[in-house]
């Protein structure tokens, strides 16, 4: 496609705000599928979420709104468009879907999974209840329809320990994250019975590698999402949600940060706060390969494709949805 004097023209104002964190000759790559989506997402009537991992092509030229899980599942719930493209993994395309059903929901690569959701099935979830009857369930939203449909209550990164305590019960099966879970359980009294999943991205940090960075930036704060082990949490200055960890880096007196979660948030963080600096910390194998190989399936050449094509498009059986969408809606209505 060409970068022609229209598309830089339309595109100009898009770039101003990126050009710290991309060359003009990548731009002129990618400029002009920005300017065919943003010209077919109006005339579709449709709306593209993105997830806070996503590209600064895709998350600062296309996306309408971007956030974390919790909030993406809002805004899914709260949009006016025809159309949801989601720039994320399935469980959330899954998740809008629940939230409006009604909607048409466009995942650009149906490939784009997620190591959490595919360590547990529906199934999985009904013999935990036979072994632990009456003890309430909690998934985390990353987790499949068929998961949510055999759960009391799903929670995000950003509220998973405010509603496990509501629940006011000494045990819960916290499921699938056993990084998440043992993090909860340490902020709690509750007894956790947990699930053996793990995010390959957050499993991927290097504690010697942190510690090598640390000693050799005196001051530097540690931010840490609480899909990561125990061990390093316990480094961490601050742990939260995606969304939280951006604005504790925007508004924290601190200007220099170990950013532990995947990298793809880490633009944002230059963009919006340009004086500070933010050190991505090697894999175990001493490499950089903590970026989620998932999240990095959308490409606007892909995002372009389902707009025009309109699919792939998610479908799920009604009954399903009928049931999953329970456990969101419990959550949504919990953490208000
Ligand atoms: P957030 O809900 O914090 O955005 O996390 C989603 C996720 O998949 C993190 O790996
Ligand atoms: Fe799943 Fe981890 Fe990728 Fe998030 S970063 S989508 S938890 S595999």
């Amino acid at each position: 496609m060409e970068f022609s004097q229209e598309v830089k023209k339309a595109t100009d104002p898009i770039y101003k705000k990126i050009s710290k964190v991309m060359p003009e000759i990548e731009w002129s790559i990618h400029a002009p599928y920005i300017h065919k989506i943003n010209k077919l997402k109006k005339e579709k009537n449709a709306v593209i979420l993105a997830h806070n991992y996503q590209t600064p092509e895709i998350y600062h030229g296309i996306a309408d709104f971007s956030a974390d899980s919790l909030a993406l599942a809002v805004e899914a719930s709260k949009t006016s468009a025809d159309i949801i493209v989601m720039a994320g993994v399935h469980f959330m395309a899954e998740t809008a879907k629940l939230m409006s059903p009604n909607k048409k929901v466009l995942l650009p690569d149906m490939k784009a999974g997620c190591s959490l959701s595919s360590s547990i099935t529906g199934k999985d979830v009904r013999l935990l209840k036979e072994k632990y009857p009456g003890v309430p369930v909690v998934s985390y939203v990353n987790t499949s329809a068929d998961v949510k449909a055999e759960t009391d209550v799903c929670c995000t990164s950003a509220n998973a320990v405010k509603i496990v305590k509501s629940l006011g019960v000494k045990e819960v099966i916290f499921l699938p994250d056993d990084y998440l879970a043992k993090y909860v359980a340490s902020q709690t009294d509750i007894k956790i019975i947990s699930w053996k999943g793990i995010c390959i991205v957050h499993d991927q940090f290097n504690e010697k590698e942190i510690n090598n960075i640390r000693k050799n930036n005196p001051g530097i704060k540690i931010i840490a999402h609480p899909e990561c082990q125990q061990s390093l949490l316990d480094l961490a200055d601050f742990i939260g949600s995606t969304s939280k960890l951006l604005k504790y880096s925007q508004t924290s007196d601190c200007s220099k940060f170990i950013v532990l979660t995947e990298p793809g948030i880490i633009h944002q963080m230059k963009i919006s706060m340009p004086s500070k600096t933010y050190l991505e910390v090697p894999g175990l194998d001493g490499c950089s390969c903590n970026e989620c190989p998932y999240m990095r399936l959308n490409t606007l050449e892909k995002v372009l494709n389902c707009l025009t094509h309109m699919k792939p498009e998610l479908q799920m059986d009604k009954e399903i949805r009928k049931k999953a969408y329970l456990p969101i809606k419990r959550m949504l209505d919990m953490s208000k």
